[in-house]
């Protein structure tokens, strides 16, 4: 038998690629442990019980990853915070900056209404990136994410031809001839709030059809950048930390996502000059500027359906989960079933620091 040369075996230098399915094992866990609050008008519940899981999880798993991104500073709820230590922290453990959100869409836990997602993004430390996940001190960001397609054309064409501030009649001609279609033919999601009243019109103007949530942008940023969601352009306003985990896995895909802080109200403004930000108000941040450097892992699982991923289905004895998990570094897009035996099946949670059947 020949011997394997030292350059054929399996190489770990290559962290990421054994932790990356530990994090998914987080988000699958949140996911099973929040779904029995689905329509049950309990959002907290839901959040709290999502971030049981995932600290729990964590709890399992030797990294040092310290929460550069968590719950929105708009959510109240029990949540897992900017600076939270997850993992077991042992001594040379590697090292990850982790942007979450235990659950993107916890109305529509509560409501029953599709697009919720449990979603980790993680960055290990490379050389020249000092802050690989950008954590936007506001509440809000103007956004408009687009797939691969549209970002080859519109590098070739000469990037200013499709910016975030511009008319959406100029922005969406251009996503409309980089897909080969007519303006009247694209699909646009939009969040469903009032704020956006003008925007929609103008949508509807253009003869697009328009596909509203309720909730959940991090998917509907993403779906764009999915070759079969149907959805060709997100664009409206949203919430900030979403924007950076929505970057991370459009980074992964091949497409982009262009955003500008949109402050609430003069207080807010106000507040960000008064804390250094004013250059940043103006500027635009694109997947990259807000998802640094190729270190970058993005995972999430399905609670209820969405553009992204079917939710958690329960038959029988089994749950099943769908999650999707890519990086940034090889744009290896793993999409993960996972049948889950209930009668074996437990999940750690941090609260009891136990194993729970679900
Ligand atoms: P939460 O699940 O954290 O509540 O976020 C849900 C969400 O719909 C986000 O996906 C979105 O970015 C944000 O809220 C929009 O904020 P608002 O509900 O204030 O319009």
């Amino acid at each position: 038998m020949t011997k394997p040369l030292s350059s054929d075996l399996q190489s770990y230098y290559d962290f990421e690629r054994i932790v990356e399915i530990d994090f998914i094992r987080a988000t699958e866990a949140a996911a099973l442990n929040s779904y029995s609050w689905l329509g049950r008008g309990e959002k907290e519940k839901a959040d709290a019980a999502a971030c049981d899981a995932i600290r729990g999880m964590f709890d399992l798993i030797n990294v040092c990853g310290e929460v550069v991104i968590g719950e929105g500073i708009k959510d109240n709820a029990p949540g897992i915070f900017k600076g939270e230590h997850l993992g077991q922290w042992r001594p040379n453990a590697p090292k990850f900056d982790i942007a979450l959100d235990p659950i993107d869409g916890t109305t529509s836990i509560a409501k029953g209404l599709p697009n919720a997602i449990s979603v980790i993004a993680a960055a290990s430390p490379e050389p020249g990136v000092s802050v690989a996940l950008q954590d936007i001190p506001a509440f809000y960001m103007m956004k408009l994410a687009y797939g691969p397609a549209v970002k080859i054309h519109a590098q070739k064409t000469g990037i200013d031809c499709l910016k975030l501030n511009a008319p959406i009649e100029e922005s969406f001609t251009v996503i409309a001839r980089a897909l080969r279609k007519r303006v009247q033919d694209l699909t646009v999601c939009v969040m469903d709030r009032p704020r956006h009243e003008r925007l929609i019109h103008n949508i509807r103007e253009l003869g697009c059809s328009l596909r509203m949530i309720s909730d959940g942008d991090v998917s509907a940023a993403i779906a764009p950048s999915l070759p079969d969601s149907g959805i060709d352009v997100y664009i409206g306003i949203g919430g900030a930390p979403e924007a950076v985990l929505a970057a991370a896995a459009v980074k992964c895909l091949g497409g982009d996502i262009q955003t500008q802080v949109w402050p609430r109200d003069l207080k807010e403004r106000d507040e960000l000059i008064a804390s250094d930000y004013e250059d940043q108000l103006k500027k635009v941040f694109t997947a990259d500027d807000l998802a640094r450097g190729k270190n970058i892992i993005f995972c999430a699982t399905g609670i209820s359906e969405s553009a992204l991923l079917p939710g958690v289905k329960i038959n029988g004895n089994t749950a099943t989960t769908h999650s999707i998990l890519m990086r940034a570094k090889q744009k290896t897009i793993r999409y993960i079933r996972t049948v889950h035996n209930l009668s074996e099946k437990t999940i750690r949670l941090r609260s009891s620091k136990q194993e729970h059947h679900l």
